[in-house]
């Protein structure tokens, strides 16, 4: 498998990307809902450090992913993909990536409000980026829950538009992202509906 993307394919970098972000991303859900409910106690601390660390970890990885997009375009979509649908692809991984950029940002911008030392992963200290504001951490932690709640909804759709083109439009482009899977018999042949 090459490293780079060709046109029919992606490459292993922007696999990797795609999926050390997705399973980053899904389970910071369940751990940022357990740390702001904990009862204030060692183990909260201790959940928000590590919640806190891979969100700055993720914030970073997808700045290198979209650095790596920059110079290695995507490969092609189905040649028989409506304009419709390329357009609504388009707008819906442009809004994904938003969505993974602010989501960390927010985090940032409670933790500055806050006026909360943190060091991520215990190793590189978190600089303010607002000023200490009681008013600004409760915006943002609105603001971080809100955004979490639309990727929520995006993410239901993107799934199901992979899934549609697996088993219901017949092409490669699940089976593309995903090492290993097959692409469906349909896309092999060429004869895609
Ligand atoms: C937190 C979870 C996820 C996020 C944030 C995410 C985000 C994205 C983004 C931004 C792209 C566009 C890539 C680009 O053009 O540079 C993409 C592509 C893709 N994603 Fe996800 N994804 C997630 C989970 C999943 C899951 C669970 C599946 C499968 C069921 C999936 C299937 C795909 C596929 C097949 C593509 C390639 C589309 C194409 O070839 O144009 N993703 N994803
Ligand atoms: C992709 C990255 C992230 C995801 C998916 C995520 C997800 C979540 C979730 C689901 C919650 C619980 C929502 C609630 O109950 O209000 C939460 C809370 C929180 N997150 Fe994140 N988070 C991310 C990154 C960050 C980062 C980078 C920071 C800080 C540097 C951060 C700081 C916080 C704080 C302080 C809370 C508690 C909010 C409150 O007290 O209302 N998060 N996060």
């Amino acid at each position: 498998m090459r490293l780079r993307n060709s046109r029919q394919q992606w490459g292993l970098v922007a696999m990797a990307f795609h999926w050390a972000i997705a399973l980053m991303i899904l389970g910071m859900i369940p751990l940022g809902i357990l740390a702001a409910n904990w009862r204030l106690s060692p183990t909260k601390l201790e959940l928000f450090f590590w919640h806190k660390s891979f969100g700055m970890l993720i914030l970073a990885l997808v700045v290198l992913r979209l650095l790596w997009r920059l110079f290695n375009r995507p490969p092609a979509l189905p040649e028989d993909m409506p304009g419709a649908e390329r357009f609504l692809a388009g707008i819906s991984h442009a809004l994904l990536y938003a969505l993974i950029i602010a989501i960390p940002l927010s985090g940032w911008v409670i933790n500055s409000a806050a006026n909360f030392p943190f060091k991520i992963f215990g190793l590189v200290r978190l600089p303010n980026i607002v000023d200490p504001s009681k008013a600004v951490q409760q915006l943002a932690s609105d603001v971080h829950l809100a955004l979490i709640i639309t990727l929520g909804v995006l993410l239901t759709v993107h799934v199901a538009a992979a899934l549609r083109h697996h088993w219901v439009k017949h092409n490669d482009v699940l089976s593309r992202m995903v090492p290993g899977l097959k692409p469906p018999p349909q896309a092999r042949t060429g004869k895609v509906t």
